[in-house]
C-alpha cells in the first residue's frame, strides 16, 4: 500500500512539471470544463509549492529599456485607434496641448467602425479648428495606420483583445506605444510587449491616469519625502459597477449578445483590471526601482452577477462564467512589504479605489474617506497650531489636512492642475496623464512608466488565475526586468535629463 502511494504521488508531481495552464483549470462552482483561453503560459510547482512560469531569455544583442531615452520630437505626431466610448476624449484632449506649451498633431483616426473615427474627426478635431485626421477602419485599419511614416505615436483605446496586435504592429513599424489599460491580457502578452520594445527601443506604455488622480499625486509626493517613514504596506482596488456599461461596449457582429468586456470576464478568471489599484501603490512603493514583487495568493467568490448578466443577455443558462464576482490579490514584495488588490465590476456598492499607504510613522486613505493620520512629532506643518498634538489614531482635522496638502502638493498639480480640471477627464488625472507622456516625449526624456511597469501590473489575471486554479497556491510574480530590478534607485518623474519630480 505505502509503495502503491509512493508511485501515484510520483505519477503526480510528473503531471505537475511545466503544464500548460489550462490542464489544471478548477474554477468558480460547477464550472471545471471551462477555458482562459488566453492564458497558455507553461508553469511547473516547486517542491516548496510554489509555482514558477517560464521566462522567456532574453535575445542575444537585446538590452533593458529601464529610463529609456528616445530622440526628442518637435511635434509629437499621434495616431488614434478605438473609438468607443474611451477614446475620443482622448483625441479632445489632445486638441488642448497647445495651451499648455507642448505641440501635437493628431494625424490619423483608427476604429473599427468607420463612423465612429468620421464622427470624432468632425466632431472633436474640425470642431477644435484643426486640420482633418485621415481616417481609417476595418479589422485591420491600423496596419496602414501603423504604416505611415509621419506618426511618432499611436494611442491604442480599443477592447482589450485588440491591445497587444496594434501595439506589436505600431512598435515594428517604428512608432511608439501608448496602450489604456489594462494593456496586456496574459504572461505571453507581457512578453511580447517587452520583447519588442527591447528590440524596437520604442516606449511601450500604459495609459494609468490613476497615477495621476490629485490624491495620488499629492501622496506620491509625500511618500518620496518620507512623510510616512517606511512604506510596508499598500492597498488598491477596482470596484466599480458596471451594470450602466454593459450594454454599451463594442459587439464584433450581430450574433455577439455579451459584447467584449463581458465575454472576456466570462471567460477569464483572475484580477483582469488590476492596474488603477496597483499602479500608484507601486510606484509609491518603488517596484522594479529598489523592490520587486516576488510572490503573489488570489482568492475569489463565486460568480452569481456574471453569470446572471449573460443568462439575461443570452436566455440561455450560464454554468461557466470564470470570473468571480469579487477577486482579491496579496502580493509581497523582496523587501517584505505587501499589497492587496481587488476587483468587483459586479455587485452593488459605492466606487473604491481604496488607495491606502501603511508607513512606519504614517498612513494615507483615499476611499471611502480621504485623510492622512501622523504622529505629531513627525509633522513640520506650516501655520497649523497645535500640530505637535498630533495623535496617528485619528485622521488629521480638517485644517491640518489642508495645509499638509497645500505643503506637499506635487508639483505636477501645480503647473497644469487648473487646466487639467478644465479640460477634465476623469477629474483632470486623464489630461495630467497625456500631458506627461507628450512632454517626456518631446523632450526626449524617461516616460513615467515603462514596459516592464506594464508587465507587473497586467499580469495579476494570469498569475491570479493559476494560483486559484491550484488551490490558492502561492505562485512566483516573474521578474520582467530579467535581472535588473534594482538598477534604479526609486521611482522618479524627470522633468529635465537630470531633474525630476
Ligand atoms: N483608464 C480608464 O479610466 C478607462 C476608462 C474606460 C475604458 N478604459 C479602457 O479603454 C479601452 C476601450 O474601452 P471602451 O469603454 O471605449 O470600449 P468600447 O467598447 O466603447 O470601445 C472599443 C472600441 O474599439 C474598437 N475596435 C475594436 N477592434 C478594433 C480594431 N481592430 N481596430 C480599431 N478599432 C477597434 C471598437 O469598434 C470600439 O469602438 C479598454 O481597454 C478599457 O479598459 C480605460
Amino acid at each position: 500500500m505505502k509503495k502503491m502511494n509512493y508511485l501515484l504521488a510520483g505519477a503526480f508531481a510528473m503531471m505537475l512539471s511545466w503544464c500548460p495552464v489550462q490542464s489544471t483549470s478548477a474554477a468558480n462552482e460547477g464550472n471545471e470544463t471551462a477555458l482562459n483561453y488566453h492564458f497558455t503560459t507553461k508553469w511547473k510547482r516547486g517542491k516548496d509549492g510554489v509555482i514558477r512560469t517560464v521566462v522567456p531569455k532574453r535575445e542575444k544583442g537585446q538590452e533593458d529599456v529601464l529610463e529609456l531615452k528616445t530622440p526628442a520630437l518637435k511635434t509629437v505626431r499621434v495616431g488614434f485607434v478605438g473609438l468607443g466610448m474611451r477614446g475620443p476624449g482622448a483625441v479632445e484632449r489632445f486638441t488642448h496641448m497647445k495651451d499648455v506649451g507642448l505641440n501635437v498633431q493628431i494625424v490619423a483616426l483608427c476604429d473599427y467602425e468607420e463612423g465612429r473615427a468620421k464622427g470624432v474627426n468632425e466632431n472633436i478635431v474640425k470642431k477644435a479648428g484643426l486640420p482633418a485626421a485621415d481616417i481609417y477602419s476595418g479589422a485591420e485599419g491600423y496596419k496602414q495606420l501603423c504604416e505611415r511614416n509621419d506618426i511618432d505615436l499611436v494611442y491604442i483605446a480599443t477592447d482589450w483583445n485588440h491591445h497587444v496586435p496594434v501595439a506589436l504592429y505600431a512598435m515594428e513599424h517604428g512608432k511608439h506605444a501608448a496602450i489604456e489599460v489594462p494593456s496586456a491580457m496574459s504572461l505571453k502578452d507581457c512578453w511580447d510587449l517587452i520583447n519588442m520594445s527591447e528590440k524596437t527601443r520604442k516606449h511601450c506604455i500604459q495609459l494609468e491616469n490613476c497615477c495621476y488622480d490629485f490624491f495620488e499625486l499629492n501622496t506620491l509626493n509625500m511618500a518620496k519625502k518620507g512623510l510616512f517613514g517606511e512604506v510596508i504596506r499598500g492597498e488598491g482596488a477596482y470596484i466599480h459597477d458596471l451594470s450602466d456599461f454593459w450594454a454599451y461596449y463594442w459587439k464584433k457582429d450581430k450574433n455577439d449578445k455579451l459584447g467584449w468586456r463581458l465575454e472576456y470576464n466570462k471567460l477569464h478568471r483572475g484580477d483582469v483590471y488590476a492596474t488603477h489599484g496597483l499602479g500608484p501603490v507601486a510606484q509609491a512603493m518603488d517596484i522594479h526601482r529598489g523592490d520587486r514583487l516576488t510572490t503573489l495568493v488570489a482568492m475569489d467568490t463565486k460568480s452569481v452577477i456574471g453569470k446572471g448578466l449573460v443568462e439575461k443577455a443570452t436566455g440561455k443558462e450560464c454554468n461557466d462564467f470564470q470570473n468571480g464576482d469579487h477577486t482579491t490579490t496579496l502580493l509581497r514584495t523582496e523587501k517584505g512589504k505587501v499589497i492587496e488588490i481587488q476587483h468587483n465590476v459586479m455587485t452593488p456598492q459605492p466606487y473604491n479605489r481604496k488607495y491606502q499607504l501603511t508607513g512606519t510613522k504614517g498612513f494615507a486613505n483615499k476611499y471611502p474617506v480621504e485623510g492622512y493620520a501622523l504622529q505629531g512629532k513627525e509633522v513640520k506643518l506650516d501655520g497649523v497650531p497645535n500640530h505637535e498634538n498630533l495623535s496617528a489614531h485619528g485622521f488629521l482635522p480638517a485644517e491640518a489636512h489642508q495645509a499638509l496638502v497645500k505643503q506637499y502638493q506635487h508639483p505636477l498639480i501645480t503647473e497644469v492642475g487648473e487646466k487639467a480640471k478644465n479640460v477634465g477627464g476623469h477629474g483632470g488625472m486623464d489630461f495630467i496623464m497625456d500631458y506627461r507622456m507628450v512632454y517626456c516625449l518631446q523632450n526626449g526624456l524617461p516616460m513615467d512608466f515603462d514596459v516592464y511597469d506594464l508587465a507587473e501590473w497586467c499580469c495579476l489575471a494570469e498569475l491570479g488565475y493559476l494560483s486559484m486554479s491550484n488551490g490558492c497556491a502561492p505562485v512566483e510574480v516573474p521578474d520582467f526586468t530579467r535581472g535588473y530590478w534594482n538598477k534604479i534607485d526609486g521611482f522618479k518623474m524627470y522633468k529635465t535629463e537630470n531633474t525630476w519630480y
